[in-house]
């Protein structure tokens, strides 16, 4: 378990090795500039995005001496949400990325809810998501409404919302935009004409997320490597953990998303979370999920260090022992909003309960337990809107090396979660979509059997401490809400 707690997709590019056995052999990551240009706004520039995939392919390459005649093929997994829009004719790209955690947009979810009576709920049936300003479309609508050349190139038929010779992408990445009608996996006209966003500039859906995306024919030491995967995160932890009907998964990155996969129809949420795909390998093999997103767990950890809070990542385990539980201090990241199930832009953050006996172990304490809690909320939703109680829990991502994240997690779920000995499960997900395809595995069942387990956590305390902690959140988490502008 070597990865840090600071790897998430939102704010770095990585290139893994991953050979026949589903072992990683090497990793190679750049970071890029979160570009905060007001407050509740994240930019990437896309650029920088794509020249760090080149230097880490190329270090890669170097170390491995990696070429199109040993490279099998390669799986591409991206955050979901964010918007990129290109101009087709000079495959420039028009505006920075709008990141899927950029609240800009409040003001058209506003007159999106205006239109339907205040209900955020109404696309549901189509598409399965809120409006909220987490999705694509309401970032689309953004652009056309204030970027001239986006408006213009959108008008003129030359806007790309992705870029390339082949303009494609997976059934799963556009599950996430509110464009895609989820029963047919393909552009819904009707939500297309409610946000005024012409088809022609969207890329075609590939409804397997293990298909033939197209050859590399711009990076020296990979040309000619067929791209046979492409898939959102989240759904590539899914199929990374291999999640069959019914089971869950819970990847700890920026945020961390927790996914159930609810079989071959979509389910609709009572309970403020989302309807999604799980993944799709092709006919037959298209399974959906329901997910509940929390906005912030990693990323609480690189804002504690940030303002000198906590110190080296490594030590944050140790730090947490340090002390017998959080001291009743409570810390909810609701930097920007709080996602499922509550869906509100005006929670803030907030940290309570702090006295002259709080410790810095306490501190650390309540910033780990933020994302086990909000997960705790998730998993409560999941059994309201399945009926099921959640048994076990697959988990992976940076934060899930730390024995006291899961347990914390086992003890406020009362579920056995399950690590795998590979934490980059959401990068194996991407090179199973993309080794299928090519043959390098027979078929699903030759994957299952190298996929092996590191160890479970169980819970330790009683059911009423559970719900004595669960209470106490609920009212700091109460706290949050309504005090963003
Ligand atoms: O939906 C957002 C998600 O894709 C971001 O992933 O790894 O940055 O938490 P991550």
């Amino acid at each position: 378990m070597e990865s840090s707690q600071e790897q998430f997709g939102t704010t770095s590019s990585r290139v893994l090795v991953i050979n026949h056995n589903l072992k990683v052999l090497d990793v190679e990551q750049r970071e890029h500039q979160q570009i905060a240009l007001h407050p509740g706004w994240n930019e990437h520039d896309p650029e920088a995005i794509y020249s760090n995939v080149v230097i880490c392919l190329e270090e890669v390459s170097k170390r491995n001496n990696l070429s199109s005649q040993n490279v099998k093929a390669i799986g591409i997994t991206n955050q979901r949400e964010t918007v990129v829009a290109f101009d087709r004719e000079t495959g420039k790209a028009l505006y920075n990325a709008i990141v899927w955690n950029d609240k800009r947009t409040s003001d058209v979810v506003k007159q999106f809810s205006d239109k339907n009576n205040g209900n955020l709920d109404v696309y549901r049936e189509v598409c399965g998501l809120p409006i909220n300003t987490y999705f694509s479309a309401v970032k689309m609508r953004w652009l056309l409404d204030h970027v001239e050349a986006v408006r213009d190139a959108h008008e003129k038929g030359t806007l790309k919302l992705t870029s390339g010779k082949h303009i494609l992408t997976d059934s799963s990445n556009a599950s996430r935009t509110m464009l895609m009608d989820i029963h047919q996996l393909q552009w819904s006209d009707f939500m297309l004409g409610e946000f005024g966003i012409k088809k022609e500039c969207l890329p075609e859906i590939r409804v397997s997320s293990s298909d033939n995306y197209g050859e590399i024919s711009t990076i020296a030491c990979v040309n000619g490597v067929q791209i046979t995967g492409v898939i959102g995160d989240q759904q590539s932890a899914c199929l990374g953990h291999l999640l069959k009907v019914g089971e869950v998964k819970n990847t700890y990155g920026t945020g961390c998303f927790i996914l159930k996969n609810v079989g071959a129809k979509p389910v609709q949420s009572t309970h403020g979370l989302l309807t999604t795909l799980c993944y799709s390998l092709g006919e037959g093999q298209t399974y959906y999920a329901l997910e509940g997103a929390v906005e912030v767990a990693g990323a609480a950890i690189q804002w504690a260090k940030s303002v000198g809070l906590l110190g080296a990542v490594k030590e944050l385990e140790s730090l947490c022992y340090s002390v017998d539980d959080c001291g009743d201090v409570y810390f909810v990241p609701a930097f920007n909003g709080i996602f499922s199930p509550y869906w509100r832009d005006d929670a803030r953050g907030l940290m309570i309960g702090i006295s002259l006996n709080t410790t810095k172990g306490h501190i650390a304490r309540a910033i780990l337990e933020a994302p086990c809690l909000r997960t705790a909320e998730v998993v409560t939703a999941m059994a309201k809107d399945s009926g099921y109680q959640v048994t076990k829990m697959n988990v992976d991502g940076g934060m899930s090396v730390n024995n006291f994240v899961l347990q914390s997690q086992a003890d406020f779920t009362n579920v056995e979660i399950v690590r795998k000995k590979e934490s980059e499960i959401t990068g194996i997900g991407a090179a199973i979509a993309a080794g299928l395809k090519v043959g390098f595995w027979a078929n699903i069942e030759e994957v299952e059997k190298k996929i092996e387990i590191d160890r479970s956590f169980k819970s330790d305390i009683t059911e009423s401490q559970r719900d004595k902690k669960l209470k106490r959140w609920q009212q700091a988490v109460e706290r949050s809400l309504g005090f963003g502008w």
